[in-house]
């Protein structure tokens, strides 16, 4: 077993009560009749039989990927049984808020001329003391931006902001960072831009170089650290997904054209449950276009949205990990595929709780342990798809 690993005093003493997330608001989701799913009656068929010895960290190890999971801070400090679990499940640790511009309580950018790393340096101490690759989540995102972003960067200091922010934030952690989400969702075709560009603060303020100028800043601060550019709704068989894919397929060919230091493309990969369209071709060919760009592949956000799943857990349970089960085999086909991470561990640390729960308000089930930390049948459908998962 892995030694029980303490976080330093000095953090269990600055460490103020846990962040309260917010009231689960009633989503009204309409159940649908689960015969309308072939592939989740299916999975009620499968028995996801696994031998259980090997946690997941071994067994993405043994066939040359990664495996980890984004946490906060304050769970990880005041859950053992949550550590523990990093500990032995995983090989990477992705700070959920701490990296961010503005998240959770004691955010990285208090201020405009300000730099709070306690607890991303918490985090990161954490991991190295237990063998765990940390990666950073996100340097340049229009979301979790501070109060005191709009009425302080403009157009003209904007360059400086972002240079300053990403060369200080990077450089604090140079050498130690497996990757960078350099920069997170830019594209947004509802937007309806030529070049599908979301219209964020930085777009705005620094015209369609902001992407460009960011990746070349973190990679002069850390040439050690892949540097990813991370986007979400590009894995089901649908227009807006096609669509999406198409676009960030040619940001990426751009990128790349103009020389930027980009190398690797974030796949969020936060699937729902009910989902009717899911493709393996259709998702092998967006991997494999991916790849022929000399990029690599990182599934980031993986999570299961069970909120239109039956309530029964027993079924809701099967469902899910077939989800997961059938998603990964495609992605870990495709060798470019170097780390898997779940968005959060256990389901009592989900995001999901707060941002998709469910209509009838049963807990949300979406991660491969349960909130006491038991794996559950997403776990299996993990281990198995890693066992199964070709060598890199
Ligand atoms: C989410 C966090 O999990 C929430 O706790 C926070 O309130 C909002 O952001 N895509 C991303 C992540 O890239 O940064 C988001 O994380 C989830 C969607």
């Amino acid at each position: 077993m892995f030694p029980k690993y303490i976080f330093p005093r000095r953090h269990i003493l600055q460490f103020g009560l846990g962040a309260l997330m917010g009231t689960i608001a009633l989503a009204g989701a309409k159940i649908l009749p689960l015969n309308r799913w072939a592939q989740a009656v299916e999975s009620l068929n499968r028995t996801f039989a696994v031998d259980e010895k090997l946690p997941l960290k071994d067994r993405s190890i043994a066939k040359g990927l990664i495996y980890g999971a984004a946490g906060r801070y304050g769970d990880l400090l005041n859950t053992q049984k949550l550590a523990d679990c990093f500990v032995q499940e995983c090989g990477m640790l992705v700070p959920e808020w701490e990296l961010k511009w503005f998240a959770g309580e004691q955010p990285l950018r208090p201020g405009p001329h300000q730099f709070d790393f306690t607890r991303a340096d918490g985090m990161v101490e954490f991991a190295q003391a237990n063998g765990l690759f940390v990666r950073g989540h996100t340097l340049v995102w229009h979301l979790s931006l501070p109060d005191w972003f709009e009425g302080i960067v403009n157009s003209q200091n904007a360059r400086r902001f972002l240079v300053k922010h990403i060369k200080t934030v990077v450089g604090h952690y140079a050498g130690q960072m497996h990757s960078w989400d350099v920069v997170n969702e830019a594209i947004e075709l509802n937007h309806e831009r030529d070049d599908n560009l979301r219209k964020t603060p930085w777009l705005e303020l620094l015209g369609s170089n902001y992407i460009d100028l960011a990746f070349r800043t973190a990679a002069e601060a850390d040439p050690h650290a892949l540097l990813v550019y991370n986007d979400y709704g590009l894995e089901y068989d649908r227009d807006t997904d096609e669509s999406k894919r198409k676009a960030v397929l040619k940001l990426l060919e751009h990128l790349k054209a103009r020389g930027t230091p980009i190398h690797a493309l974030g796949i969020q990969s936060h699937l729902q449950g009910d989902a009717t369209d899911f493709n393996p071709d259709r998702l092998r060919r967006f991997l494999s276009d991916v790849a022929s760009l000399g990029l690599k592949i990182l599934i980031t956000e993986l999570d299961v949205n069970d909120q239109k799943l039956p309530v029964d857990i027993e079924v809701r349970d099967r469902i899910v990990a077939g989800v997961y089960e059938d998603y990964l085999n495609v992605v870990l086909d495709e060798p470019a595929v170097i780390a898997v991470l779940t968005w959060g561990l256990s389901d009592r640390y989900t995001w999901l709780s707060q941002f998709n729960p469910r209509s009838d308000n049963a807990p949300v089930r979406s991660l491969p342990f349960d909130d006491q930390f038991n794996r559950k049948l997403a776990w299996n459908a993990m281990a198995r798809a890693f066992d199964n998962a070709r060598n890199r």
